[in-house]
């Protein structure tokens, strides 16, 4: 296993579309062995791929003693909202507020390659929600006002500002 570099914000690879995942081979195990490594050493909770600069439809996350792999995630309902605070090792020190869903439903892949239809709730939803944005290049600072974002974007440097 190896402990992959996390890219942080204003990476421009954090906001690159990402391909479905068609080939369930040894050269994706390796990569979900190393991104749990990598999660585990910065002490997240969830991970996606863009994060370590890979441009494909898969995250791990663990919450409570489960552990999972989604590959392909597909939220298809929500419902209820909460607000809590949540981080993002690609925004390393800031845990800002963010309203989510209190529950989803979710269509994915395991590693295996079969499908799963699924309803989760609580802080797991909000992580599976926060990883899924990752796969579609949206990110923390897309969920915080208008003053926070032009905070954040100062905070994290000149290339962020002329964006
Ligand atoms: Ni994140």
């Amino acid at each position: 296993m190896a402990i992959l570099d996390i890219l942080v914000y204003p990476n421009p690879l954090l906001r690159q579309e990402t391909d479905l995942v068609t080939t369930f081979d040894g050269k994706l195990k390796k990569l979900i062995a190393d991104m749990w490594e990598t999660m585990y050493v910065a002490k997240g909770v969830g991970l996606a791929a863009p994060q370590v600069g890979v441009p494909i439809k898969l995250l791990v996350a663990e919450w409570e003693e489960r552990r999972q792999v989604l590959i392909n995630p597909s939220i298809i309902e929500k419902s209820g909202s909460e607000k809590r605070e949540e981080g993002c090792l690609s925004f390393p020190g800031i845990y800002e507020e963010v309203e989510r869903p209190e529950r989803i439903r979710i269509l994915y892949q395991d590693e295996k390659g079969e499908s799963h239809d699924e309803i989760v709730e609580g802080y797991l939803a909000r992580i599976f929600s926060h990883e899924t944005d990752h796969l579609n290049g949206k990110l923390l600072i897309d969920h915080v006002s208008l003053l926070k974002r032009a905070f954040l974007k100062k905070k994290f440097g000149r290339k962020a500002r002329i964006s």
